[in-house]
């Protein structure tokens, strides 16, 4: 799965990875209050162009906002359900008690899954390990994964308040495996060779989620599944000046907007990081 990022996985991107080799992708981050005032930056996010499976990102606390947006939601070709978002680090989220604030609210959590699952959409959860160190001691991912009946679960081996030098910590999967009672795990943080993606599903998990490595090369989902052997036949790959090129075609097909293929090009290749993740 290609990993929401925000600021560059417009629907250009999601096309460019789900051809080389993403099953799954999700809009950025936007909060359902923007829909429902009609943000045009917001609703831009969830303007798709193609049919690209993905899953729109949500990230709310507020039953009754959700309940009015999904009221007015039209699904399209390629949707395939919503993501809440129970990861968001950023200090303004988590004091409107969103965002990786949500993580130990198990029972409302629980509640905004069964009003997706209402309106007959699948409901993932994108989580971390807690907000900070204390938190994670008392496992209170654990209560989310053995209490709310999503179609998936994504965890972020981190806390919301460790750095992006910071290691994830994958020993975390097992127990996460066990608690969530057969409903599938992806791993994120930090996956972009084949090494680790073995060492993780050793551990159980259903498939991973990568986000940073795939801006350095947008191809890096054929890469593993052929060093994996789980594309049928190998796949050839493309350079990274091909996939630059099939990039500004999309773009121009899709009307992509200029800031997203201005910063996809700047880090194209390059390493990139961001505080937080
Ligand atoms: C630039 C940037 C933007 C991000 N935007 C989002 C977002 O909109 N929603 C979200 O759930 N996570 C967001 N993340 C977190 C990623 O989805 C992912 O969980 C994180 O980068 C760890 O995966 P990675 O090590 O493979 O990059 C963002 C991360 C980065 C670096």
């Amino acid at each position: 799965m290609l990993a929401p990022l925000e600021g560059y996985t417009d629907s250009v991107l999601r096309t460019l990875c789900f051809r080389h080799g993403a099953d799954m992708t999700f809009t950025e981050i936007a909060h359902v209050e923007s829909f429902l005032r009609g943000n045009r930056q917001a609703l831009e996010k969830i303007a798709v162009r193609d049919s690209t499976p993905v899953q729109i990102q949500l990230l709310t606390g507020k039953e009754e906002h959700l309940e009015s947006f999904l009221g007015g939601f039209e699904p399209f070709p390629g949707f395939e359900g919503f993501n809440l978002n129970l990861s968001c680090p950023s200090p303004d989220v988590i004091r409107q008690g969103k965002g990786a604030a949500m993580i130990k609210r198990t029972a409302k959590t629980g509640r905004l899954v069964s009003i997706i699952h209402a309106h007959g959409h699948k409901a993932s959860l994108k989580i971390r390990l807690g907000t900070n160190a204390y938190e994670k001691a008392q496992k209170v991912y654990l209560n989310i994964l053995g209490g709310v009946d999503a179609n998936l679960f994504i965890i972020h081996a981190k806390t919301a308040s460790q750095g992006s030098v910071e290691e994830n910590d994958y020993s975390v999967y097992p127990e996460c495996v066990d608690a969530a009672r057969g409903i599938p795990v992806i791993a994120n943080g930090g996956i972009d060779s084949a090494d680790k993606v073995r060492q993780l599903r050793g551990m159980g998990v259903a498939g991973v989620m990568i986000g940073r490595a795939a801006l350095t090369n947008p191809a890096i989902f054929d890469v593993l599944r052929n060093e994996l052997g789980l594309n049928e036949a190998v796949k050839p790959v493309p350079s990274i000046t091909a996939l630059e090129a099939e990039y500004d075609t999309l773009h121009e097909s899709l009307e992509g907007g200029e800031g997203y293929a201005r910063d996809f090009h700047r880090v194209l290749g390059k390493r990139i990081g961001k505080e937080n993740y």
